[in-house]
């Protein structure tokens, strides 16, 4: 799996670099910083983060933090929640040592701090007002299935293009992750966010915040089918 094997690479180099900072006596840089006493964002993104989100935030496998929309749709509490804990049952790692991770509660701050001076923008949603970034209502999937028709399949139909409905890719991303592409975007890989304009600068027709819970209401009926007749979906982050 291509991010599993990141992991392991991400691991390797920041091991690796941790080495190489206790190494005594290198006439640069003074005395070497303890790998647990770097604080500056650039480090700690670069050794931690930029396998999967990218160099500078963009165009890796996983989301780009760097996308401004993205930044304002998070708020603080949340953003630091899931550097510090992880996305359970994804690739996501959990980073702060009170979760099994590898760094200090000052670092993930600082990755936190560092993320919003770098990549947040004031208004970010030129006016528009998206869906909220955590799921508050309850989805229906058949709509959803008809709305991922509407307005997903025209791109996502043919082989070139990610295929979202499969089981297998599904299995690989949470319903969070979903929510929060669709409502987003990625600017880096050109996947359009809620208000879906059109690849030319046009205007498009947003995605209500209801349709944003349908689609994935759907998606992840997909992905756990036998969960569809037993229960209605409930609106619990689950995967
Ligand atoms: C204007 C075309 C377009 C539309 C409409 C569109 N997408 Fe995409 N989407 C893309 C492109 C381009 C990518 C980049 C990967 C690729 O080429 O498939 C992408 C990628 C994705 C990915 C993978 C993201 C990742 O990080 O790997 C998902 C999931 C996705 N789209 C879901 C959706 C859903 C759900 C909708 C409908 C709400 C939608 N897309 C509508 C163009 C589109
Ligand atoms: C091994 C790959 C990997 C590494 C390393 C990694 N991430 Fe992630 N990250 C992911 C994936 C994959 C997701 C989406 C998980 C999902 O499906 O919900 C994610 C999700 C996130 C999210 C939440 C996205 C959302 O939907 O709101 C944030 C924030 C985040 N990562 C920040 C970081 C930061 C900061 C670091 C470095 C300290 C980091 N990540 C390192 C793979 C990684």
């Amino acid at each position: 799996m291509r991010l599993g094997v990141l992991y392991g690479i991400v691991l390797g180099l920041a091991l690796l670099t941790a080495g190489c900072n206790a190494m005594p006596g290198d006439p640069r840089s003074g005395p070497p910083i303890p790998p647990d006493q770097v604080t500056d964002f650039h480090i700690l993104y670069n050794r931690n983060c930029q396998a999967c989100h990218g160099a500078n935030g963009r165009n890796g496998p996983a989301i780009d933090l760097a996308n401004p929309e993205y930044e304002a749709l998070i708020d603080d509490t949340t953003l630091r929640r899931i550097v510090a804990n992880g996305m359970p049952g994804t690739e996501m790692p959990a980073w702060a040592q009170s979760a099994g991770g590898m760094l200090t509660d000052a670092q993930v701050n600082a990755l936190v701090a560092g993320m919003r001076r770098e990549w947040a923008r004031p208004n970010a949603f030129a006016g528009g007002t998206p869906p909220p970034y955590a799921q508050n209502q309850t989805g229906d999937a058949k709509r959803g299935q008809q709305t991922y028709q509407a307005r997903c399949a025209s791109c996502h139909h043919t082989p070139a293009h990610q295929q979202v409905t499969s089981p297998v890719y599904l299995s690989l991303v949470s319903d969070q992750m979903l929510r929060t592409l669709i409502i987003a975007g990625r600017p880096d890989i050109r996947q359009p966010d809620w208000r879906h304009d059109t690849p030319n600068g046009g205007a498009g027709q947003p995605l209500s915040a209801q349709d944003v819970t349908d689609i994935v209401a759907y998606l992840h009926a997909l992905r756990n089918p036998d969960e569809v007749s037993a229960a209605p979906l409930s609106n619990a982050p689950r995967r």
